[in-house]
């Protein structure tokens, strides 16, 4: 497993993951290397099949380059059949997140990412609740909760998320474990305190950060409040 420093500390430093769906597809590079500049902590990289959502991304090449941005990658399968997608990711993520509904052999596969070398992640869809985690939630590193429905980029946060995100935090502090938990749809400087104050440590952030002009100044944003405040 790769180690990095920020990405293992205990204390609730919150991070910023720009989803690269709001990319320029045609200067992905320079789009990266902006994020990375200005403060991102993960790459977030959205993978769909055109059969769990109806949209079609990126594939394993694309995990592949990005793995050598100097930044984590964060990968995010939205794909029907996550079995045989992770022996393309795993290669190259640091996480990897699977849909807790695309498949019946959850613990299975969690512990088949550890196993390949990444950090595990389990994401839920706004309609899913969160009552099977206290079973699978030491094989779990990350908790990805969804709040647009997944797809596509720049739709508007579900504000009915809040208490779930605080629901989930208040499991994982009961299991004392360190997992992570992430949001995911429609996050911007506007909603980003309100999902920290409910337990989140984890922003995705597509089409706030890349719509910016300051890509720095939108990951600081996103950033606050700082974790002295928290
Ligand atoms: C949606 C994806 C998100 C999306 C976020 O299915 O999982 O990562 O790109 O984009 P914004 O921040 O624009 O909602
Ligand atoms: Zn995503």
């Amino acid at each position: 497993m790769r180690a990095y420093s920020s990405i293992q500390n205990k204390g609730r430093n919150i991070k910023v993951a720009p989803s690269l769906l709001s990319a320029n597809m045609l200067d992905i590079g320079r789009d990266v290397a902006r994020v990375r500049d200005g403060g991102a902590d993960l790459l977030h990289l959205d993978i769909m099949d055109g059969h769990f959502v109806p949209n079609l991304t990126f594939g394993p090449d694309m995990a592949k380059d990005l793995h050598t941005m100097g930044l984590p990658l964060d990968v995010h399968l939205m794909v029907s059949n996550p079995d045989s997608a992770l022996r393309w990711f795993c290669e190259y993520a640091d996480y990897v997140t699977i849909h807790v509904e695309a498949t019946a052999h959850l613990h299975r596969l969690l512990r088949e990412i550890r196993d390949r070398g990444c950090r595990s992640g389990v994401a839920l869809n706004p309609s899913t609740p969160p009552d099977f985690l206290p079973y699978v939630i030491d094989q779990v590193d990350l908790v990805l909760v969804m709040t647009v429905n997944p797809g596509l980029g720049g739709q508007s946060f579900i504000p009915a998320m809040l208490p779930k995100i605080e629901e989930i935090r208040r499991l994982v502090d009961e299991a004392g474990l360190p997992v992570e938990i992430q949001v995911d749809g429609g996050i911007t400087a506007d909603n980003s305190k309100l999902v920290v104050e409910k337990g989140a440590d984890i922003l995705v952030s597509g089409s706030y950060v890349f719509s910016s002009d300051d890509v720095s100044g939108a990951i600081r944003n996103l950033k606050t409040p700082s974790p002295s405040e928290r």
